[in-house]
Order: C-alpha cells, then sequence, then structure tokens
C-alpha cells in the first residue's frame, strides 16, 4: 500500500489560512458537540531543552495522531521550536492514509485558532490586529488575519525578525511595543518564558488570543490579569493542566464555571462578548482535533498536488 507524504511546502500548497479557519471552526463544533473526540495530550518532557508531545484525535471518519516537538532555544541553532509528523489513518479499517509534516499542519491550524478566537470574540469595530512574537507560528497568525482581510502589526523582542516577517508578509512593524500591546485585538505567540500583559495591563473592549504558553511552566499573562477578565479557552481539561490557566487555577481565583470553551460560543450554546466594554481573552493550548481539521483539509487536494512522495506502508 502506498502513503502519500505532504511536506511543509505541499501542507501550505494544500491548505490556504482561509480553508484552515473554515476546516477548524467545523472542528471546534463537532469536538463541542461530542462528534469528534480527543484523549489527552501526552507531554514527554526532556527539559531544560524542550518536550515532546503525543496528540491524538478521532473525528470525520479518520484518526490521527502528531508527535510534535516544542524546543524553544532551537532557532538560535537554526532548527524549528516546532516540528514532528502526523499520521492520518482511515478509522473503518486502521489504514494509513497520509503522512504530514507536523511543523506546516501546526501553524496553520495555530494561525487559524488564533485568528477564529479573535474575530468570534473581539469588538465587531476591531481596528487592526497586533501579533506579538513573530516566529514560525506568530507569522503563522498574521497571514490568517491578512488573509481575512485585517491588517497587522508585528512586535518581537527581536527587531530583525519582525522587520523581515513584517515583509514577508505584508504586514507592518508596530512602532512599539506599547502601541501593540494597546490594540482592540493582540495576538500573543511568544516562547511563554515572561508574562506579556502583567497584572492590569488590559483595557476595557479589548481580546487578546493567548497561544504561547500552551506548556507546563510556561505564561503570558499574569495571574490577577485573567482573574478580572471574560476567560474563554480551547479545552478546559487541556488548558486547566498547562500553559496560562493552570497558575490561575493553582491560585484559587479562576474556577472551572468561570472559563467557556470557544467551541460552545461557536455552536451558540454559550455567550460570547457580551458588552464592547468586556475584555475577553482566549486561552490556547493547541489541539489535536485542529490537527485532524487540518489533515483532512490537506488529503481533500491529495489528487490535484503535484509531486506528492508516497511511501510504501
Ligand atoms: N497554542 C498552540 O496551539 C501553539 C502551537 C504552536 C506553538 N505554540 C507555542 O508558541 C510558542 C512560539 O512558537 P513558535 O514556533 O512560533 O516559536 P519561534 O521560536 O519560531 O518564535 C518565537 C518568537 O517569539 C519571540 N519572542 C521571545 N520572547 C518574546 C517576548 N517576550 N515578546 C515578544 N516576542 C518574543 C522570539 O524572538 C521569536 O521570534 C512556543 O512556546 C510554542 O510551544 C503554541
Amino acid at each position: 500500500m502506498s502513503v502519500p507524504f505532504f511536506t511543509a511546502r505541499q501542507v501550505y500548497a494544500a491548505v490556504s489560512p482561509e480553508r484552515a479557519v473554515e476546516a477548524v471552526r467545523e472542528a471546534f463544533i463537532a469536538y463541542a458537540r461530542g462528534e469528534w473526540t480527543m484523549p489527552p495530550k501526552v507531554y514527554v518532557p526532556a527539559y531544560p531543552a524542550g518536550d515532546f508531545r503525543a496528540m491524538p484525535a478521532l473525528g470525520g471518519g479518520h484518526a490521527l495522531l502528531k508527535w510534535v516537538t516544542s524546543f524553544p532555544g532551537n532557532p538560535a541553532q537554526g532548527l524549528p521550536t516546532v516540528s514532528g509528523l502526523v499520521l492520518l489513518s482511515d478509522a473503518s479499517n486502521g489504514s494509513l492514509r497520509a503522512v504530514l509534516d507536523a511543523g506546516a499542519v501546526t501553524a496553520l491550524r495555530t494561525g487559524a485558532a488564533a485568528v477564529l478566537a479573535a474575530e468570534t470574540l473581539g469588538r465587531s469595530d476591531a481596528g487592526p490586529a497586533a501579533v506579538i512574537g513573530a516566529g514560525v507560528n506568530g507569522r503563522a497568525a498574521a497571514r490568517t488575519f491578512l488573509a481575512l482581510g485585517r491588517e497587522v502589526l508585528l512586535w518581537d523582542v527581536d527587531a530583525e525578525r519582525a522587520r523581515e516577517a513584517a515583509a514577508e508578509l505584508g504586514a507592518t512593524v508596530a512602532p512599539s511595543r506599547e502601541e501593540a500591546l494597546d490594540t482592540d485585538v493582540v495576538v500573543t505567540v511568544t516562547p511563554g518564558r515572561e508574562v506579556v500583559f502583567g497584572p492590569g495591563s488590559l483595557r476595557p473592549g479589548q481580546h487578546v488570543s493567548l497561544m504561547g504558553a500552551d506548556g507546563p511552566g510556561k505564561a503570558e499573562i499574569a495571574v490577577e490579569e485573567l482573574a478580572r477578565v471574560r476567560v474563554f479557552c480551547d479545552d478546559w481539561e487541556q488548558a486547566s493542566h498547562n500553559g496560562d490557566l493552570v497558575h490561575a487555577v493553582e491560585a484559587g481565583v479562576l474556577e472551572r464555571f468561570q472559563v467557556t470553551e470557544l467551541g460552545h460560543v461557536l455552536t451558540g450554546e454559550a455567550p460570547g462578548r457580551t458588552s464592547d466594554d468586556e475584555i475577553t481573552v482566549f486561552d490556547s493550548t493547541g489541539l489535536a482535533i485542529q490537527d485532524l481539521a487540518v489533515a483532512l483539509a490537506a488529503l481533500e487536494r491529495v489528487d490535484s498536488l503535484d509531486g506528492l512522495q508516497q511511501l510504501e506502508a
């Protein structure tokens, strides 16, 4: 049996940012309705260098396993922070249907989730979005906003990275960190080593999609700030054990009933933003159902891509 292998370039050729947003929206809805399922993500720590994650999901007649890394020091050695493979199988007979580059699948679905949350929870009259952290996944978020027609300001501690990313994407470098953090819609995609939003820093009406703190010990927002905003997440089970929310849960300032899953807003079961002055925060730890959505969208295009390598399985 031969199985197609999608390189990163072929994943991007198969799935546009717009298609990724649509696919990820459908996945959040299917998961909220219990139609798609997702056993907990397994972290395999290899600290201080980084960690590995094994992420399974089932839905759309397929099963997926993503084996992926987060090694934050890698870019200094010319290696990506996030890399690995996605295996997509037929759920009726277990046959392997596709193997895909995990870095590209991750970037597409992370950009899609950041933007989907921002477009769902941000003010309807929001202006340009700011993306903080212009690495692989920050660029993906910026690319997705731009594809949907929203202007983007980029800011990175490494000014050269922000300039390069802005030139590559057709975005604008933010004049300052302060101006970037003051926009109506902000997406943070930093390594989560230091807090981006300290106590009292968010202003009424802002929305923030926190994407960077997706594992143990990371945070992009202070516990005090989480305690005074409306909090949304991708999946309570996962987000309350890793990333930003865990610190607030452990401090006893955030409980399950105070946090809304994005999927329940998208199905209409739960309210999203309820006033122009509300501050909304979406915490993402990254779900395997998002990967499944993008892998299935890539598989839809299998016959129209040139040069796909076939693996003998
Ligand atoms: N939530 C999710 O679904 C998800 C998905 C993928 C990656 N991530 C996480 O996102 C983070 C970034 O991943 P990546 O692949 O883009 O990494 P990357 O190394 O390619 O990029 C990180 C960027 O952040 C910049 N940066 C560092 N500290 C900063 C700060 N305080 N303010 C502004 N910029 C800062 C760096 O200069 C770099 O350009 C990682 O922690 C990764 O684990 C989360």
